[in-house]
């Protein structure tokens, strides 16, 4: 790998997005979500009615999938068979199902090349769950974020709009995720053994991005 990948994995809510848009900025880079590729299989699974608990059913589904990002500008899209599905995929629904069909080690192959082809061209930030410790382990950078689930409860609620919204709800939902994604077999949700990691209960992103920016500029 010839290009500088920076990693940042963490649970759900803990300021990954912000930090890594932030930090791939300051460095002059590409920011990728990966968290939006499994939220772009669930939106397919809810739209097709995919019962994708039946592997057969699952892995022709997998076979038919066109699912990459598409630069425009800085940002990238995510498009799924020609459409734009970039503003479609952030409903608690697809939250949920992104958690609990991202653990099928089959969803998770035909999402890992997509993610390399990336790496090879471009310098990157690259968040999600397993960069550092399956998809990147050479990366030149890798950072674990985390923070206390009411904290990231809360700042997930606040940034929700509508006044329906209930924030016990919120906290439940993202306990199962996080119980989810880092209880599962395939590329649980943990640090690298080489990660750094980061509290960010009490910091605020331009603290946060400081403190990465000072272990990547003193390597
Ligand atoms: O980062 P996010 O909340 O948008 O991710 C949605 C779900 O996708 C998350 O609960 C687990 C899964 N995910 C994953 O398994 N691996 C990644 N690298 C990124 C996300």
């Amino acid at each position: 790998m010839n290009t500088r990948i920076v990693t940042i994995d963490g649970p759900a809510g803990a300021g990954k997005t912000t930090v890594s848009k932030l930090l791939a900025k300051k460095l002059g880079c590409v920011y990728v979500d990966t968290g939006a590729l499994y939220r772009g299989v669930a939106f397919e699974i809810l739209h097709r009615k995919i019962d994708w608990e039946n592997d057969s059913a699952l892995e022709n589904f997998l076979e038919d999938l066109d699912i990459n990002f598409v630069m425009e500008k800085d940002s990238l899209l995510l498009v799924s068979s020609g459409k734009d599905i970039t503003n479609k995929i952030r409903t608690p629904e697809i939250s949920m199902l992104a958690s609990s069909s991202s653990a099928k080690p089959q969803v998770r192959k035909a999402l890992l090349g997509i993610q390399q082809k990336i790496a090879e061209t471009k310098d990157a930030v690259f968040e999600g769950r397993d960069m550092g410790t399956i998809v990147f382990p050479d990366a030149a950078h890798k950072f674990f974020l985390f923070a206390d689930l009411n904290i990231r409860a809360k700042r997930r609620f606040n940034e929700m709009p509508g006044d329906t919204k209930d924030i016990n709800q919120v906290q439940k939902q993202m306990e199962i995720r996080d119980l989810n994604d880092s209880k599962r077999k395939s590329a649980p949700l943990k640090p690298a053994v080489d990660a750094i990691e980061i509290d960010a209960s009490f910091l605020s992103v331009e603290q946060v991005v400081d403190k990465m920016l000072k272990v990547i500029e003193k390597a």
